[in-house]
């Protein structure tokens, strides 16, 4: 079996298809493993402060995907012999101006509606709980299920987990994946051929290029991010996850450890721009200046940017596709690192030849091509599916 895509969705399908044993040798094809969207990810875990008004589905997902964690963490942990970098000190959103504030209540009453466990907090209350918020912050919610990854230790865990496991790492970029009309046959790799009766598509935003079962269904959404540290003059980050809507732009800080901070993410339709642009690194720490005032203080470590897998209904793409042996695991969208346990499992599931789990069952890759409308709105897209 090849696995397309070695970020975190890909080396982990690679890692619990050979640990279940489920496909003969498990060969994971990337010209750079680790390289992509997973290394530039901030980490989050979390369904509820991810969430966009209208896509239940997609906040469930990630609701089964959250409760999914503790135990895939567990399980790459054993195997990785280390552990993957989960954070348990949950979520804060905060609101600075009074139009950031009425949208907080807004998600306030929304959550609720759905029966999700959040809390309201004052300006006064959020600072108690993280005294790195700084003047500006004016109310505040409380989301502890939400919570993080260290992404770059997860990288390193399912890599050696998959390496116990004995998957095989191959260093070539896939350009295509074949088929004879009906089956899978392999992966062209430029002028070679790897041949493969399964082949898992976890290339990310680069999918769709890869079959013409995937042809316009994933798209590159650009996000930039920094990481920053804390100086020995600095006040210390804050513990939890800060997320916070700044003049209606997002940004969030996800401590790494008790000095390191990963603040994100700018998003742009760009196409695959690979540059980071000094507009998106000034409005990023001028909107997390204005929550945590002391990152001025902070070195700036890094920027990066990368690309997001995103697809029109904003769920992943799971499961069968087009010939026979074609597995989608890719359109994750801002939520790889969250939907990499509901993934696993949908996957693993599919490899055993069952039918994808109930949880996933709304990302089915073959599902109605979202897109295709008609013009009182109604969806008349043909499957997309072959097979
Ligand atoms: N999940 C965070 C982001 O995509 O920026």
């Amino acid at each position: 079996m090849v696995v397309v895509g070695a970020g975190a969705v890909g080396a982990a399908v690679a890692w619990s298809a050979a640990r279940e044993q489920l496909a003969g040798e498990v060969v994971l094809v990337d010209p750079d493993p680790g390289s992509g969207a997973s290394r530039v990810a901030g980490g989050m875990l979390a369904p509820i402060t991810e969430a966009w008004p209208g896509e239940q589905e997609v906040l469930e997902l990630g609701a089964a995907s959250l409760a999914r964690w503790p135990a895939f963490a567990e399980a790459v942990a054993a195997d990785a012999g280390g552990p993957v970098g989960l954070r348990t000190e949950g979520t804060l959103q905060v609101a600075t101006d009074a139009a950031d504030v009425a949208d907080l209540d807004r998600v306030v009453e929304h959550l609720r509606a759905w029966g999700r466990d959040v809390e309201r907090l004052s300006g006064r209350e959020v600072r108690r709980r993280e005294p790195a918020l700084g003047p500006a912050v004016r109310a505040g919610l409380a989301v502890p299920d939400d919570l993080a990854v260290d992404n770059r230790a997860l990288l390193a865990a399912l890599t050696a987990a998959g390496r116990a496991r004995g998957v095989v790492t191959a260093r070539r970029r896939v350009t295509r994946v074949l088929d004879d009309g009906a089956r899978v046959t392999g992966v062209e790799l430029g002028d070679d051929v790897l041949e493969a009766d399964r082949v898992v598509v976890a290339a990310g935003a680069w999918s769709s290029a890869l079959h013409p079962a995937l042809a316009d269904r994933v798209r590159p959404v650009k996000g930039e991010i920094l990481r920053v540290r804390a100086r020995r003059s600095s006040l210390p980050p804050p513990v939890r996850t800060v997320r916070a809507a700044v003049s209606g732009r997002p940004v969030y800080a996800v401590p790494r450890d008790e000095r390191r901070v990963v603040v994100g993410a700018t998003q742009y339709e760009a196409g695959f721009d690979p540059d980071v642009l000094v507009g998106g690194v000034r409005d990023l720490i001028a909107d997390v200046e204005r929550v945590l005032p002391g990152i001025a203080d902070y070195a700036l470590e890094e920027t990066a940017a990368s690309f997001r897998p995103g697809t029109d209904d904003n769920l992943p793409l799971l499961g069968p596709v087009g010939p026979s042996g074609l597995v989608a695991a890719t359109g994750h969208g801002r939520n790889g690192m969250l939907l990499v346990a509901v993934t696993v499992d949908a996957i693993t599931a599919v490899l055993r030849g069952e039918a994808l789990p109930d949880a996933a069952r709304p990302a089915a890759a073959d599902r109605w091509a979202p897109g295709a409308r008609t013009v009182d709105g109604g969806t008349t897209g043909a499957r997309t599916d072959a097979g």
